[in-house]
C-alpha cells in the first residue's frame, strides 16, 4: 500500500508505529459555543481520516489513546456518549478495516467497557485477526501504571511459581507483560491541543519515541498536518542515547 507515497517521503523512514494522544475536542466545542459530545462527534471523523492516511502511508502499527482509565470520572452523559461513538465508529468502520486489511486491537482495562462495546470490539477482532496490513490499537480505560503494575503482579506471580527467576529478570520480561507484548514501541507520538504531558499514556513504550506536540485540537487536526508532522520525523537525528558513527 505504501508503493505510491506522496513526494518527499521514502518508506525506509515512515515510523513503524505512531501513537497519538487525541485532546481537545472540549475546547474545539466550547471555542464554538457547542455541548462538548459535538467535539468527540467531529473528533471520531478525525479519527477516521487518520486511520486512512496511517495505512496509506505504510505505517505498520497505530495506536490511539481512546478513553484512559480517568475518562471515566467524566459525567456520566459524556462516558456514554464516548462509548456509544465508539460502537458507532466500529460499525462504520468494519468494512474499511477488512477491505484495508487493517487488524483491530484494543488494550487497557477492557472489562469495565460495557458489554456491548466489548462485544463489538471482539467481533471485529476475530474477523480482523488475520489481517497484516497495519494494527490500529485503540487504547481504551488505559492507564499506564496500572499496565505497568499488572505486569509487575504478573511477572511475581510467576516468580512465586518459580517459572521466573527473579536474578535474570530482564527488560524483555517486563515488557513481555504489558498490554503491548509483541508490539514495537512507538517511534513518533502525536499530542494535538497544545498540551505538554503524557496524561499516564504508554509511560514504560515512549522511552525513546520522538516527541510532537500539535497546537491544533483533535476535531481539526487535518491530513495535511499529519503528513507535515511525518515529514518532519523523516528528518529527526534518532540515536537512542549513542553517539552518531559509533
Ligand atoms: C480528548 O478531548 C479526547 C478524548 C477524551 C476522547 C477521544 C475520543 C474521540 C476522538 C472520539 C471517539 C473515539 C473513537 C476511537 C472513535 P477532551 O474531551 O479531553 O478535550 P478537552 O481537553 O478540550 O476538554
Amino acid at each position: 500500500m505504501n508503493s505510491e507515497l506522496p513526494e518527499g517521503f521514502s518508506a525506509e523512514s515512515i515510523p513503524v508505529h505512531v501513537a497519538i494522544i487525541m485532546d481537545g475536542n472540549g475546547r474545539w466545542a466550547k471555542k464554538r459555543l457547542m455541548n462538548r459530545v459535538k467535539g468527540h462527534e467531529k473528533g471520531s471523523e478525525t479519527v477516521r481520516n487518520v486511520v486512512r492516511t496511517s495505512r496509506e502511508m505504510g505505517i505498520s502499527y497505530l495506536s490511539l489513546y481512546a478513553f484512559s482509565t480517568e475518562n471515566w470520572d467524566r459525567p456520566k452523559s459524556e462516558v456514554a456518549t464516548l462509548m456509544s461513538l465508539l460502537r458507532r465508529f466500529l460499525a462504520s468502520e468494519r468494512e474499511e478495516m477488512l477491505e484495508n486489511n487493517i487488524r483491530l486491537n484494543a488494550i487497557g482495562e477492557l472489562d469495565r467497557l460495557p458489554d456491548k462495546v466489548r462485544s463489538d470490539l471482539e467481533n471485529i477482532m476475530v474477523e480482523t485477526a488475520g489481517n497484516t496490513g497495519m494494527v490500529l490499537t485503540l487504547c481504551l480505560s488505559y492507564g499506564a501504571r496500572d499496565e505497568l503494575t499488572a505486569a509487575m503482579r504478573a511477572v511475581a506471580i510467576k516468580v512465586g511459581q518459580g517459572l521466573l527467576n527473579p536474578e535474570s529478570l530482564s527488560q524483555e520480561d517486563l515488557a513481555g507483560h504489558l498490554y503491548t507484548a509483541g508490539m514495537p514501541d512507538p517511534d513518533l507520538l502525536i499530542r494535538t491541543s497544545g498540551e505538554m504531558r503524557l496524561s499516564n499514556f504508554m509511560l514504560w513504550q515512549l522511552a525513546y519515541t520522538e516527541f510532537v506536540f500539535s497546537p491544533t485540537l483533535w476535531p481539526d487536526f487535518s491530513e495535511q498536518e499529519y503528513l507535515e508532522i511525518l515529514k518532519g520525523y523523516q528528518e529527526r537525528d534518532r540515536r537512542f542515547g549513542k553517539v552518531k558513527d559509533a
